[in-house]
């Protein structure tokens, strides 16, 4: 595939793989940068290609540590300003601290705006993502964003299983529409969980609504973090006859009690995407599968640098 000079792609130090596949994936080169520490601590990032008058594209997760790796972002974004690039796209696979993203109590934060906020600050005219957590987060960003979703590379890898007697489940309410979509799209039936939430790490999956007895049941989810929400839901949906379980989240963050849960679950294979490293530990899970999300995002960049249309990205696949 051949891109003009005019594209430039610089890789955080969250996820490279990610972002050396999709240089790969568009045939370039990842851009040249060079990042040091001050004494103090302090981290010192250099380009060293020629921005100028480039279209630039810095990917960077910001998965854990999510400070360290944010902070990174936001000085990659400044220095390409700074270096007078064209126009400045920040591809975040994973945005940390998207689930902030409303006050449901008194004295808490909305970092998802915060981050939206530092994000166009530091000097991003555009943000490519892949499932912020909720779509309206895009709202949250005063510059355009470009919203890509997981389910197009899980749902193809679905589909392909060819599972019979399929009832897709919603591990909770907040899922349904995607549950829904995977549904429709890989021809099953459609059940939903109701959770509760007692703290971050702890859940309880409480009524189904559907019927999964006798049934192979996918359950979606966009994030796995410490896997309460999807093994509460596979005990569930287990309890009440269903056959094998698969599990099919974008990012699988893995926090936590995140495997020993996972160990624990009647749940016959967990897909993840790339958007963060599979953790060293989570490799040795033979159920855990991952499958890359570089195709999608290099040719969602291909398209933005172009001025095509992303959004067709949906009804074509990649
Ligand atoms: C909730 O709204 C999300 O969609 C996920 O279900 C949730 O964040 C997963 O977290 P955990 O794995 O810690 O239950």
């Amino acid at each position: 595939m051949f891109l003009n000079d005019s594209l430039k792609i610089f890789s955080g130090t969250s996820n490279p793989a990610l972002a050396g596949a999709v240089c790969k994936y568009l045939g370039i080169p990842v851009g040249g940068a060079k990042l040091s520490r001050f004494p103090d601590g302090e981290k010192l990032i250099r380009i060293e290609d020629d921005v100028r008058g480039r279209d630039c594209f810095v990917v960077q997760s910001t998965c854990n540590p999510v400070d360290e790796h944010l902070v990174e972002l936001l000085i990659y974004l400044d220095c390409l300003r700074r270096a007078s690039a064209k126009r400045i796209t920040a591809v975040v696979p994973y945005f940390g601290y998207a689930r902030q993203d409303r006050k449901d109590e008194g004295r808490v934060p909305i970092t998802a705006k915060l981050v939206a906020n530092l994000i166009a600050t530091a000097g991003a005219d555009r943000v490519l993502g892949i499932d912020l957590h909720a779509h309206q987060l895009q709202g949250f960003f005063d510059i355009p964003v470009d919203h890509l979703t997981g389910e197009l590379v899980l749902s193809r890898y679905f589909r392909d299983k060819k599972i019979e007697s399929l009832t897709v489940v919603s591990p909770d309410v907040g899922n349904i529409k995607t549950a829904a979509r995977y549904a429709s799209h890989l021809g099953g039936d459609l059940a939903i969980v109701h959770k509760r939430r007692f703290s971050g790490d702890r859940v309880q999956a409480d009524e189904l609504i559907g019927h999964v007895e006798g049934r192979n049941v996918l359950m979606c989810d966009d994030i796995i973090a410490t896997a309460g929400t999807v093994c509460s839901a596979a005990d569930l949906v287990k309890s009440r006859g269903c056959k094998k379980i698969l599990v099919g989240a974008t990012h699988g963050v893995f926090a936590g009690p995140a495997l020993d849960r996972l160990a624990a679950a009647p749940i016959d294979e967990i897909v993840v995407t790339d958007t963060i490293p599979l953790k060293e530990e989570a490799r040795k899970v033979s159920r855990i599968k991952v499958l890359s999300a570089a195709a999608m995002l290099g040719e969602a960049i291909k398209r933005i640098h172009r001025d095509e249309s992303v959004s067709s990205l949906f009804s074509q696949g990649v």
